[in-house]
């Protein structure tokens, strides 16, 4: 791996297969009633959120902390960028403190690209804009392996807002270059005009996104980054794209359901479907931690 992880559109299968079989070992040491190694003592690790987060932030902390590392987090409301501190400024001020990592959020798209031009730290983007949320893909990828045991093959569909989805783009990228097929599928004011080029192909119907389907991952509705409304309301979008237990009785029966959270319950997905056993909405959420050990574990490890 190189200095940063900033997304998987340049990444190669063999980069992602390393970090899905370094995960694999994390997630033994996850298991374990003391959940800690000495493996990343004396490395540190900052997190730099200028957007909201749980799952992402959450374990990225806990998974430095579980490998021995020094973690902080940035509350970015409460730090000197509140007094128009730039990017450039506190990435600079962060890696004067010996930082070894930091993890980056950010409204804007090429934000972690920027930051890690500029610092010798290793930078990793935990999502920028609609552009790339490249653990979040990794960590579903991970999860398709566990359940389906490869990822070559199969036939992934992506239904929602793909416009507004950092997740959908970094999943597309990552999963064609694995050997998976990959449909989307959502109201048309949703789907990009090019997102064909990336290897996706574009579903018209739910019926044609669910035929042959082995995974279906749902997508939040991403309501904070939508201008204007792109749909008419939330009760239509339910109805037209809601995945439901009856729509699921058209897909393959042990078809596995992914979101990555958090969910907008009853819209995108219904209730039942998520508590029904073939999603796997909490495991994603322990395998990221897995997933974004094996990331520091690469970083750190391979930068020595
Ligand atoms: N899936 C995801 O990125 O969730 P958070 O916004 O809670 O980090």
């Amino acid at each position: 791996m190189g200095k940063d992880l900033l997304g998987l559109e340049h990444a190669t299968a063999e980069e992602i297969e390393g970090i899905l079989v370094t995960a694999e070992a994390m997630k033994e040491v996850l298991g374990r009633d003391i959940k800690k190694v000495p493996t990343l003592r004396g490395k540190s690790m900052v997190c730099l959120f200028y957007e909201p987060s749980t799952r992402t932030r959450t374990s990225f902390e806990l998974a430095g902390k579980y490998l021995s590392m020094d973690t902080v987090n940035i509350a970015v409301n409460t730090s000197s960028v509140a007094k128009g501190e730039c990017l450039i400024d506190t990435g600079k001020t962060i890696e004067a403190m010996g930082v070894d990592v930091v993890v980056i959020r950010h409204g804007s798209a090429g934000a972690p690209h920027f930051l890690a031009q500029n610092i010798s730290a290793a930078v990793i983007n935990a999502g920028d804009g609609q552009h790339e949320h490249p653990t979040q893909a990794l960590l579903d990828m991970f999860s398709i392996l566990e359940a389906k045991g490869r990822l070559d093959n199969l036939e992934v569909a992506v239904i929602g807002d793909i416009m507004y989805s950092r997740v959908a783009r970094s999943n597309i990228w990552g999963l064609c270059k694995m050997g998976a097929t990959v449909k989307v599928f959502g109201p048309p004011t949703l789907i990009p005009p090019d997102i064909e080029k990336m290897g996706a192909h574009v579903c018209t119907t739910f019926d044609e996104a669910l035929e042959g389907t082995d995974v279906i991952n749902v997508l939040r509705i991403q309501r904070e980054r939508q201008g204007s409304a792109l749909f008419p309301s939330l009760r239509e979008y339910a109805m037209l794209y809601g995945v439901n237990e009856k729509r699921l009785q058209k897909a393959k029966k042990d078809v596995l359901i992914l979101h990555p959270g958090p969910v907008n319950r009853g819209i995108e997905i219904s209730p039942e479907v998520m508590e029904s056993g073939r999603a796997v909405i909490t495991e994603q959420v322990t395998n990221g931690v897995a997933v974004r050990m094996a990331l520091l574990y690469l970083l750190i490890q391979g930068g020595n």
